[in-house]
């Protein structure tokens, strides 16, 4: 078919996804998988109509402010758009879409994993089973605790949120949340709203962060706000690393204030991690997979594709941000 739109795409793509690009654009692929840095981005993006991107390629101000003219879309491949200068986007005329859909039961089971992973201590099970090891005889050897009974407090109650509480309530666990309107009964399933995100803290056994990072909540748990927690809580990160100030959840890590850490989100990620994480035993540390199943990954992509499709069908983008 002629005319087709010239699709750049950053990464290379689940086969569906590729499949379905190559069909309907002059699709652009990068089978090395190489990432682009800026320069690169702008260079291949010459002659372009349409960008899909992923995390891994940030889209600050001078990015689209280079961008050849004729890029009009840029569709991320991401949930979260914390990486992309949008108010820039706006100023060139591209529209950004997300793909928030498709990933919110794969980062639902991992907040699940990493909250039982930090109760269980799996980390430290894990690390003595492959080193040929054994515990200790004694019975209170490795004990960790249970989650069933306690309070989660979720901080977010988005999709990602409520499919975590799903799931937490099967486990026994008390739901809590905090976002900034009540959500309604139905999609609350029970769970408690807290009007202010100091009184979640302190009622959360559990913390499980599900808030987007933005300027509100970049830091937010921070010294003073971990001093609010129930005396040997446990936090989880699913949501984004600079919504944890990394130096004081380690303080808090290493005197037992925060009992354990289930993270798969960190600040620098993933070349400038706070290393004391990982020299801490009671951190459950998994590299960002909280999207990584096929499912979710083909979703995304394809949701991706769904918004490129709208916009040059001359529709709108059911995920437009901009
Ligand atoms: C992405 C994510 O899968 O969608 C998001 O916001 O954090 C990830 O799970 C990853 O960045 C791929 O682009």
């Amino acid at each position: 078919m002629a005319n087709k739109p010239i699709l750049l795409i950053t990464r290379d793509m689940p086969p569906l996804v590729e499949a379905r690009a190559i069909e309907n654009y002059t699709a652009r692929l990068n089978r090395e998988d190489k990432i682009y840095d800026a320069e690169g981005l702008i260079a291949a993006a010459e002659g372009v109509d349409a960008l899909l991107t992923c995390g891994t390629e940030p889209l600050p101000r001078e990015t689209f402010e280079s961008l050849p003219k004729s890029v009009k879309i840029v569709a991320c491949f991401t949930a979260g758009y914390d990486h992309v200068d949008l108010a820039a986007a706006e100023a060139r005329n591209i529209v950004v879409t997300n793909a928030p859909d498709a990933l919110t039961d794969a980062v639902a089971d991992i907040t699940l994993l990493l909250l039982l992973g930090a109760a269980r201590r799996a980390g430290e099970g894990e690390a003595i089973m492959r080193r040929g090891g054994w515990i200790d005889k004694h019975l209170l050897a490795m004990t960790g605790s249970e989650i069933s009974g306690k309070r989660l407090g979720i901080l977010g109650m988005g999709r990602i949120g409520r499919a975590a509480a799903t799931r937490a309530r099967a486990f026994g666990m008390e739901i809590h949340y905090h976002n900034r309107s009540r959500l309604a009964a139905d999609w609350e399933g029970g769970a408690i709203w807290h009007k202010n995100a100091e009184s979640l803290l302190g009622c959360s056994d559990f913390l499980s962060l599900h808030c987007p990072s933005n300027a509100e909540s970049r830091n937010f748990l921070d010294e003073r706000r971990i001093g609010l927690l129930p005396q040997g809580a446990i936090v989880i990160n699913t949501a984004r690393g600079d919504v944890v100030d990394d130096t004081a959840l380690i303080a808090a890590l290493e005197s037992g204030r925060v009992q354990a850490a289930g993270l798969d989100v960190y600040r620098g990620e993933p070349h400038n991690i706070h290393p004391g994480y990982a020299r801490l035993p009671n951190t459950f540390l998994l590299p960002h997979i909280g999207s990584a199943t096929l499912v979710a990954r083909s979703g995304m992509g394809l949701q991706a594709l769904d918004n490129l499709d709208a916009y040059f069908a001359g529709k709108q983008p059911p995920n437009r941000l901009v």
